[in-house]
């Protein structure tokens, strides 16, 4: 899978987005790659820490929109997205044990964005471009973004990100609490090994054990919400305001909203 290219050195896997033709959009494949790199970080004794990055230019794109074009609807048999990689992914990342570090350079879009709500420490590139826009995409959020964002933000500056769909940069997403550090877009990958590389040498059972007691008040909450959104994305991902959204950014034209 060289779309999710995979690392392991002292103690640290690193998960690198490699999809630059494409500025790193997620396919199912990519989703499948990274839940099983988090499995792998999981069990796997000799992992004690795992790092995602991208590259100086661009962490994501969000997720494929040929992929979201081409979802069938979900049926009886499959309900929502439950059992999709994307679910896969964002159940291994939200209940991860390990602490979990991103690197974040250029534009993050959609999931982009939302996965950093379950890393533990962010370090962004002064070029990065944080933007969460389902709602120009006739979609919802996913994630817990629903939940984390505004518990995060407050609630206004929520809805900006949400309702809006207004990307922010990285001065405010450091303001916010999303980012730990910004830093030139050339260090942000090495920034994230070093703080990696400290995190591994520490005892890690007190490292779960920490990460565990902070996560598991909101825990029930996240998973909860994530299956309520998820019923609703596959809802919207049928409905003619998403097909038209994604169709015209295929054909490089605004979406025309006004017969949805
Ligand atoms: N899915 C599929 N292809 C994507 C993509 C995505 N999410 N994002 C970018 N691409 C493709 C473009 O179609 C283009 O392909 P082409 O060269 O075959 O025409 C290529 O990647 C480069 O993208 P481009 O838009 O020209 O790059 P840019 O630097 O001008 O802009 C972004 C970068 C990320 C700001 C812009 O591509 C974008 O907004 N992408 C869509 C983000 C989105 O809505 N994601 C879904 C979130 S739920």
């Amino acid at each position: 899978m060289q779309d999710i290219l995979t690392h392991i050195d002292a103690g640290v896997l690193t998960l690198t987005i490699n999809r630059p033709d494409k500025k790193n959009s997620f396919t199912p494949a990519m989703y499948a790659a990274m839940a099983a790199g988090l499995e792998q970080a999981k069990t796997d004794p000799t992992i004690r820490v795992t790092v995602i990055q991208g590259d100086m230019t661009v962490f994501s794109a969000g997720n494929d929109i040929g992929d979201f074009l081409q979802r069938k609807p979900s049926s009886q048999e499959s309900p929502a997205l439950q059992a999709s990689p994307v679910f896969d992914f964002l159940h291994a990342i939200a209940q991860h044990p390990k602490p979990i570090i991103a690197a974040v350079c250029g534009p993050a879009v959609g999931i982009g964005t939302t996965l950093l709500f379950h890393c533990d420490l962010v370090y962004a590139g002064d070029n990065a471009a944080f933007s969460m826009p389902f709602v120009n995409l006739g979609l919802c959020p996913e994630a817990a973004s629903s939940l984390l964002v505004p518990q995060m933000m407050g609630y206004h500056r929520a809805a900006e990100a949400l309702l809006l769909g207004e990307p922010f940069m990285a001065e405010a997403a450091l303001e916010v609490g999303l980012v730990n550090r910004i830093v030139p877009p050339t260090e942000a990958n090495a920034v994230a090994q070093a703080q990696a590389r400290k995190l591994a040498a520490k005892p890690l059972e007190s490292l779960v054990e920490t990460k565990r007691l902070m996560k598991k008040g909101l825990m029930p909450q996240v998973l909860a919400q994530i299956a309520e959104e998820g019923a609703s994305f596959a809802r919207l991902l049928q409905e003619p305001a998403a097909k038209e959204a994604f169709t015209a950014f295929m054909e490089k034209r605004k979406p025309d909203f006004s017969k949805t």
